[in-house]
């Protein structure tokens, strides 16, 4: 069904798209396929990521937004561009197009921000506002963002963890770690190797870690077979990874997130500090996922740990419902619009 107004949570790994009395309409890995000569968007979405590092040649496949940061300009702008005309319609954009709420990543710059809002334009949008992200996965958790207490939400994405503490609606402390999904998967492929001397993909490793990785040691031991090339006779060769070693393979970039959370905390000015003591951390994002990770917060931060509902979503959640309540939401939008 066509949407009018949207929100729109452009990540580093995914796009999140929720139609205005719909709810979630889209749900894509932000990948974008092309033809290098002609310059052609072949895939979007799934189709372009299942096709990461098997492309010939002349096709490239790649993930436009990388480390939280803009790695193509022109190529994020194309698959946003496609993402929006997938959910809107024809008809529509010409009686005026839709409104759009749109959130980034926080190392999105000022130009290329521009380059993007444009991009929406192009798509026919009538009206593009930003909306921070902490504040929209805050309102997408259903956090009380406007009472004047102290809530911190942990964003953990693929490129970026993103760390505030929000009070009245706006960010006291906002800070952005490098620390997240992708870094995980980059640290199996590290551990295989260096134990194993087995090379993995980044599919593979994605894959145990959604599978059987965990933030601290399971009681069942979990495994799974995976594929990866011997590096020393140069042949594929099938191994049996357990949880316990990607639990092992995790402890460095987990250490480094909850000590960047461990930062935040310190620089919170202490009523607001207390209040976190005592309503506890709120974490989102796909990365947020990882198994017992809100225990291993909990357990080196001394303070209580909560999951959001459909953590994935949070973001594009809050930019729509940000849609549907623009009374009680509209006013915690960013100022920077057109
Ligand atoms: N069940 C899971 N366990 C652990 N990590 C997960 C799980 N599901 C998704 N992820 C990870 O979440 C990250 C993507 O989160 P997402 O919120 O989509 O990122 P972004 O907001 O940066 O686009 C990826 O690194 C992915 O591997
Ligand atoms: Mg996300």
């Amino acid at each position: 069904m066509p949407q009018l107004d949207i929100g729109v949570d452009l990540g580093t790994a995914s796009v999140v798209i929720y139609g205005k009395g719909n709810g979630i309409v889209l749900d894509q890995p932000a990948v974008i396929a092309i033809d290098r000569s002609s310059r052609s968007i072949l895939a979007v979405g799934e189709e372009a990521r299942r096709m990461l590092g098997r492309t010939p040649g002349n096709i490239v496949a790649m993930r436009p937004l990388q480390n939280g940061t803009v790695a193509d300009l022109n190529l994020t702008c194309l698959m946003l561009n496609t993402f929006v005309k997938k959910v809107t319609s024809r008809r529509l954009r010409l009686f005026g197009g839709p409104r759009i709420i749109l959130s980034l990543p926080e190392g999105v710059n000022e130009v290329e921000r521009r380059s993007i809002t444009g991009a929406l334009f192009e798509a026919g949008a009538r009206r593009t506002q930003l909306m921070e992200r902490p504040i929209a996965s805050a309102i997408g958790a259903n956090l009380k963002i406007k009472d004047a207490t102290g809530s911190m939400i942990v964003d953990v994405g693929g490129g970026l963890t993103e760390i505030a503490v929000i009070s009245m609606g706006r960010c006291i402390v906002r800070e952005s770690c490098p620390f997240a999904g992708d870094q995980f998967d980059e640290a199996i492929i590290r551990y295989i190797r260096r134990k194993h001397n087995l090379l993995i993909g980044e599919l593979t490793a994605e894959d145990l870690k959604i599978n059987i990785g965990s933030a601290l040691e399971r009681t069942d031991q979990l495994y799974m077979e995976v594929t990866g090339r011997n590096l020393i006779s140069g042949l594929p060769k099938v191994m049996r990874i357990y949880s316990d070693e990607i639990t092992e393979a995790l402890q460095d970039p987990l250490d480094k997130l909850i000590e960047a959370l461990h930062g935040v905390l310190e620089q919170t000015p202490a009523e607001l500090a207390s209040d976190i003591f005592d309503r506890g951390v709120t974490l989102t994002g796909g990365g947020g996922q990882l198994a017992l990770l809100p225990e291993a917060i909990a357990r080196s931060l001394d303070v209580e740990c909560y999951l959001a509902e459909n953590p994935h979503e949070t973001v594009a959640r809050g930019c729509g419902q940000t849609l549907e309540h623009w009374n009680e939401f509209g006013q915690f939008l960013g100022n920077r619009r057109r």
